[in-house]
């Protein structure tokens, strides 16, 4: 199936402007490090604390997933970051001693060929991509160097999707991350089970980390619906975001994975470190607690894993 553009996804890629720029607030403000995200947005409004706290818990957690990963696997191994967006893992990883054998980052055309003149226009953000005696290639919105796939294609159509990991060198038998963080909620359900399941049979030893919305049937959750809809964003589905955790996992288990595991933001939140949890709290004075609990209890993190490499990924590991 061709890609058939809408107004509405208009509207989806503003998420990506929206989501940089909170992470850009929460990295000023202290809640975690990133030299990078500075390039990809400007300073904007400073957020509520219940967002920026939001936002920290979300990159922590999918960082924790990410290390267990790779403590699993070394670094011969891919990252297929779906939905990339603006997205700073690249550079982060390069800054330790966990850079990947091969990256590869895949958005609508519009993001990636944004992205890429930024990288461009920043030696900080290119120098990490090219070697020394390395070749960058950038054209046509996309940018291809040895390692560092970043390229334009819509993926609620598998055989662009299927074409487009080929060319940034996907590789069935590497040990393969997959992230989707804040993506698939943007998909119609069919769309996202037939992604999904593409990628599990693709890669027999995959770990795919989702984070999103959960629990949108109840009021709260209505509420969150009809402001994604104020903004032109197509409403979640209710036949996958109504879901609970565990039942999010169990989607997942039917469209091919091994193991599954889901959790909400709350759940995560307190399985973080208390160290973590005490700093990022001493960070900003936090009135609406209730708020926050209730934005926790309305976005998941699920893992889901193929392979026994990988069957112990677990929140407490
Ligand atoms: C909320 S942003 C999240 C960006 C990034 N994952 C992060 O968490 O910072 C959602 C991203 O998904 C991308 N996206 C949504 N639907 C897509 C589709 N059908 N094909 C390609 N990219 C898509 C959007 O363009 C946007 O960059």
């Amino acid at each position: 199936m061709d890609s058939v553009w809408s107004a509405e996804d208009e509207a989806i890629i503003a998420t990506n402007t929206d989501a940089t720029e909170c992470k850009r607030c929460a990295v000023e403000l202290g809640y975690w490090k990133d030299e990078y995200i500075c390039y990809f947005a400007k300073r904007g409004e400073r957020k509520a604390p219940e967002i920026n706290r939001g936002y920290y818990a979300r990159v922590r957690a999918m960082e924790m997933f990410i290390h267990q990963f790779l403590e699993r696997c070394g670094t011969k191994c891919q990252i297929i970051n779906l939905g990339c967006g603006f997205d700073t893992l690249y550079w982060r990883l390069k800054d330790t001693t966990q850079a990947v054998s091969n990256f590869i980052e895949l958005d609508f055309p519009a993001v990636t060929s944004k992205k890429c003149h930024i990288i461009k226009r920043n030696k900080q953000l290119l120098e990490k991509i090219c070697k020394e005696d390395g070749e960058v290639a950038l054209r046509g919105g996309e940018l291809h160097a040895d390692g560092y796939h970043l390229l334009g294609c819509d993926l609620r159509c598998p055989g662009e999707v299927r074409r487009k990991l080929a060319a940034g060198g996907a590789a069935g038998a590497l040990p393969t991350l997959l992230l989707a963080e804040c993506v698939l909620v943007y998909l119609r359900p069919d769309a996202a089970d037939a992604l999904l399941r593409e990628l599990a049979a693709a890669f027999p030893r995959v770990v795919l980390l989702v984070y999103e919305q959960c629990n949108l049937a109840d009021r709260f959750g209505a509420v969150m619906r009809d402001q994604l809809a104020a903004r032109g964003v197509p409403a979640p589905a209710p036949a996958t975001h109504a879901l609970a955790p565990p039942q999010q996992a169990a989607r997942l288990l039917a469209l091919g994975f091994d193991a599954a595991r889901a959790w909400d933001m709350d759940a995560v939140w307190r399985a973080l470190p208390e160290d973590d949890r005490a700093r990022a709290e001493r960070l900003e004075m936090l009135d609406e607690r209730e708020l926050l609990l209730q934005l926790n209890r309305h976005y998941a993190l699920t893992v889901a894993t193929r392979g026994a490499l990988f069957a112990d990924l677990d929140l407490n590991a």
